[in-house]
């Protein structure tokens, strides 16, 4: 079908909704469930549906109403961990874990007699009392979240246009084509108090604004799909699960600025995304939805894709751009900022994919519903990629202004093995880490800045009480070190000289003047970068220094990790009760720091131990103890 007018988009559309069969069987092939064996699960659906006469696997087809039950292979619906996921509607009956042995018996007791098999449900069990949660709307998980931006993810098949559209998809683009001019959008997007959800928070209506101030020939829009933090897997989902939202909110982002050609930029090591991608914009351009005169309008709009290499610092505006033009991905410095100069020298808007897919839902629904949801500075909702300690981690999708603690107690369920709740990692490499003290902080760009964090893109890691946040900061920071690309020298040479210092500390070899070396150090690369990158890298080191100082005093002044993780601090001991002097650990230690006679137990000199565990090894009768070192020793 081609769409030559807003009313032929319509009246399909109204077409799609009256057929749209109620009874479905969504089979979750993201890429975490497809990891986990989820298209041998399709197909076995496939085969008894059609064995039994009850669906053909192609859905919005008029038959399959006739028929009985549709099958539909969707995005991630958010629980990755326990994948393969499937639900049945209009019920929304979840099943999880499901193998291909599991399909009959779904199929003969769910879909044919309306029973459900608990044992495929989600359970909890508390004081010897097993809780099931047999349907979606029950699911503590899905409790608290509002699901606007994912409203489709794990709901359609990505691959469908058809699916998007009895959704209403395009509407928005059909709307903002047909009655409003490019100043209504921006009117619209700024009243909405919109956000990037990049990191930054600039309000998006005010970065079109300027875009579309600039006398150009020739501007771009860019959707910025990189996603590079580590941890972070929000944006992906969201292009694998959703790719014509993200296309309609680019879309409409060039026609507010006055662009006629947009660019995706994904990383190649997200090859899902950027299949999906490429068939969604081919299915729009066959529709007529993008293309020349868009629904028989003035509105000429182009889509590419480019694949990125997977460089963090690419996430960066001007090193993105440097990227598409070929170039190296490394930043230039700003101003001149994009939307006056960017790809090709032209006027250019980068948005961040969960931004963009937020603008169709706006347009169709108005700035005043979307400041319904969230805060009166931060309205809307934020998707997170909920992972680390907790119970349940995944894709989920909150309002802005909810408490940490609501975000990990009550949609991630707490931590698992209920160990102690320590730290939370919020905004990825460039974010902070916040003690339980903040538990109660609301999660919006403002509180979370005034803590020393970042909203971030949406990584969010949960800490337990085995985790060491010495060396939480230090991986963090090996991340960025090896991610700066080089080009200024505070960010190459600062963050190298902050990870010797980090290096020292979890190796026991760290004074009180490294630490202060360490601070002021990060100080310096915070002030002093060219980029983002930079800028923030010394981030999760202010954090942990300010939340955390007396873990990083217990390393360094007393050489104990308290949470039993860096190597250095602890002891190899020979127990004497069980040595039987037979001068094998002494053999094998390469700097001779055993001693022993036969008939005497043996000793380990603590000063010299290198800590190698060649000793632990060697030892035949286990008499080689590994001892954590305590503060009082
Ligand atoms: C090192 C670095 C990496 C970044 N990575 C991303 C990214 O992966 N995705 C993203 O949307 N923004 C990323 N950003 C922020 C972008 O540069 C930019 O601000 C954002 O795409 C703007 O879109 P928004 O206004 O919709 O948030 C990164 C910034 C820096 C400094
Ligand atoms: S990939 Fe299936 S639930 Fe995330």
């Amino acid at each position: 079908m081609r769409f030559s007018s807003r009313k032929e988009l319509e009246e399909y559309i109204a077409q799609l909704k009256a057929r749209e069969d109620s009874q479905r069987v969504l089979v979750c092939m993201g890429t975490g469930c497809l990891a986990k064996g989820a298209e041998a699960v399709y197909r076995r659906f496939v085969e008894v549906l059609n064995a039994r006469g009850l669906a053909v696997p192609v859905s919005l087809e008029r038959e399959e109403k006739e028929k009985g039950f549709s099958l539909c292979p969707t995005g991630c619906m958010g629980i990755c961990e326990t994948g393969p996921r499937v639900r049945i509607e209009p019920r929304g009956i979840q099943y999880l874990r499901v193998s291909p042995e599991d399909v009959e018996e779904i199929v003969e007791e769910t879909l044919k007699k309306g029973n459900i098999v608990y044992r495929l449900v989600q359970q909890e069990t508390s004081n010897g009392k097993v809780q099931y949660w047999p349907l979606m709307k029950d699911d503590p998980f899905y409790r608290k979240q509002i699901r606007l931006v994912l409203r489709n993810c794990g709901s359609i098949n990505p691959e469908n246009l058809d699916e998007y559209l009895a959704r209403d998809g395009y509407l928005a683009l059909a709307k903002v084509l047909t009655e409003m001019t490019p100043e209504d959008v921006i009117g619209e997007i700024t009243k909405s108090g919109l956000r990037g959800r990049g990191g930054g928070g600039f309000p998006t209506g005010r970065k079109w604004q300027f875009a579309r101030m600039v006398r150009s020939d020739k501007k771009y829009v860019i959707c910025n799909g990189d996603e590079g933090d580590p941890g972070a897997f929000m944006n992906r989902c969201l292009m694998e699960g959703d790719p014509h939202a993200v296309i309609e909110g680019l879309a409409i982002a060039g026609y507010a600025i006055g662009a006629d050609e947009g660019y995706i930029y994904v990383r190649a090591e997200y090859p899902l995304a950027v299949r999906r991608l490429r068939k969604a914009i081919q299915d729009a351009y066959e529709a007529g939805l993008l293309g020349k005169n868009i629904l028989g309008t003035d509105f000429s709009f182009d889509i590419r894709i480019k694949e990125g290499a997977g460089a963090f610092v690419c996430g960066e505006e001007t090193a993105l751009i440097a990227s598409i033009e070929g170039k190296r991905g490394m930043p230039n410095p700003r101003p001149p900022y994009p939307a006056q100069k960017g790809l090709w020298g032209k006027p250019t808007v980068i948005n961040n994919v969960e931004t963009l897919a937020n603008v169709p839902q706006i347009i169709l629904n108005g700035a005043s519903w979307f400041r319904s949801f969230g805060t009166a500075t931060s309205p809307g909702t934020k998707t997170f990629a909920l992972t680390g300690k907790v119970k349940n981690t995944g894709l989920v999708e909150v309002p802005m202004g909810i408490t940490l603690r609501e975000l990990i107690f009550d949609v991630g369920g707490g931590i698992q093995g209920n160990k102690r709740f320590k730290a939370v990692q919020i905004g990825g490499p460039s974010g902070g880490c916040l003690s339980e003290a903040y538990l109660d902080l609301p999660v919006d760009y403002d509180s979370l800045c005034g803590a020393g964090a970042i909203m971030g893109s949406g990584g969010l890691v949960v800490l337990d009480e085995d985790t060491c946040i010495v060396e939480v900061a230090r991986f963090f920071m090996s991340f960025t070190q090896s991610e700066s690309c080089g080009k200024c020298v505070p960010c190459r040479e600062g963050t190298k000289h902050m990870l010797n210092i980090l290096q020292k500390i979890v190796d026991g070899r760290a004074t009180l003047e490294d630490l202060l070396l360490l601070e002021e150090a990060a100080l310096v690369v915070k002030d002093a970068s060219l980029c983002g990158l930079g800028k923030t890298a010394p981030n999760p080191v202010l954090t942990t220094l300010r939340y955390f100082r007396d873990e990083y005093l217990d390393h360094v002044v007393h050489k104990v990790c308290p949470a039993h993780v860096c190597q250095a601090m602890r002891e190899f001991w020979i127990d004497p009760e069980k040595c039987r002097t037979c001068g094998k650990c002494a053999r094998v230690c390469p700097v001779a720091c055993i001693s022993g006679r036969p008939k005497v137990p043996y000793v380990i000199d603590q000063t010299k131990c290198i800590k190698c565990g060649s000793c632990f090894e060697a030892c035949p009768f286990d008499a080689i103890v590994i001892r954590w070192r305590r503060k009082d020793q």
